[in-house]
């Protein structure tokens, strides 16, 4: 246990970009008791159980977006591209965090149009891989993707591995520092946004975090989408503060994404 959190503690020393994490890390550094322990599970349990009682379809928010394309897979739009992203994947040494709603992500970007997109969270890279396909086929965009890497995982250089080479051009900023260092320079840096996505930081503080920082920036009818939103009632609780309806979206047993529209 200790020889762990030392390893850990060099790993962030040998990071100086990462020196203010240390900082918070250490600050907030106490042992959770089991009483936090039990209420983060009924969190969750209660995270999981909103969701299934909001469940919609993706035609629902499809139409609330006045979207009426039928909806495409990657795979079908650009059967190369997803073939050299899983060959890229599939080569990766390190097992990364699992995939956003990649199809839903290219398909909504691609229609909204969006043109400046955030996203928290890349690891493979499957959700910067949707947007940049995205704006591809819609004659250009930028997106910043933000995504500090899990400490010793030895990931660094496969983060965003699934972007084959010719969509990484100046489309795509990937900022390897924690949200709250990386988010509000990107934010500001891109002015108005089309959309932002995240899937980063998912305790309740870390999510408020950047829901708050990318609906500010976000245009009237942009769209915000977050992963996993079964973690916590944070998404839940979210709408609620802006008032917006939330889309829930069924991903796989027990797991689900979520979407406002400002
Ligand atoms: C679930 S994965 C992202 C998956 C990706 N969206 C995709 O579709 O392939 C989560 C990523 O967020 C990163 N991450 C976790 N906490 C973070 C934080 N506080 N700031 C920035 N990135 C963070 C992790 O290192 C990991 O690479």
């Amino acid at each position: 246990m200790i020889r762990e959190k030392v390893a850990t503690l060099i790993w962030y020393l040998e990071r100086p970009p990462l020196y203010r994490e240390l900082g918070r890390r250490i600050t907030n550094f106490r042992v959770t008791t089991k009483r936090e322990r039990e209420r983060a599970a009924a969190d969750k349990d209660a995270g999981r159980a909103w969701c299934e009682a909001h469940r919609a379809e993706h035609a629902e928010l499809l139409e609330a977006l006045g979207i009426d394309a039928p909806l495409q897979t990657l795979a079908e739009a650009h059967p190369d591209w997803w073939q050299q992203a899983h060959d890229a994947v599939n080569a990766c040494p390190v097992k990364m965090g699992g995939p956003a709603a990649t199809d839903l992500l290219y398909h909504l970007a691609k229609h909204l149009p969006a043109k400046a997109v955030i996203e928290t969270g890349v690891a493979n890279g499957w959700s910067s891989l949707a947007f940049l396909a995205a704006m591809a086929d819609q004659g250009g965009g930028r997106l910043i993707s933000i995504d500090m890497p899990y400490a010793k995982m030895k990931n660094e250089a496969y983060v965003g591995c699934a972007v084959p080479h010719h969509l990484r051009g100046a489309s795509w900023s990937l900022r390897r520092l924690p949200d709250r260092d990386a988010l509000p320079a990107a934010v500001a840096e891109l002015g108005t946004l089309d959309l932002a996505h995240h899937d980063s930081d998912k305790s309740y503080d870390g999510r408020m975090f950047v829901y708050q920082q990318c609906w500010e920036r976000l245009r009237s009818g942009g769209l915000m989408m977050s992963d996993d939103v079964e973690d916590n009632l944070a998404f839940r609780d979210f709408a609620g503060r802006v008032g917006r309806k939330p889309y829930v979206f069924y991903k796989k047993p027990g797991n689900y994404s979520g979407a406002l529209i400002k």
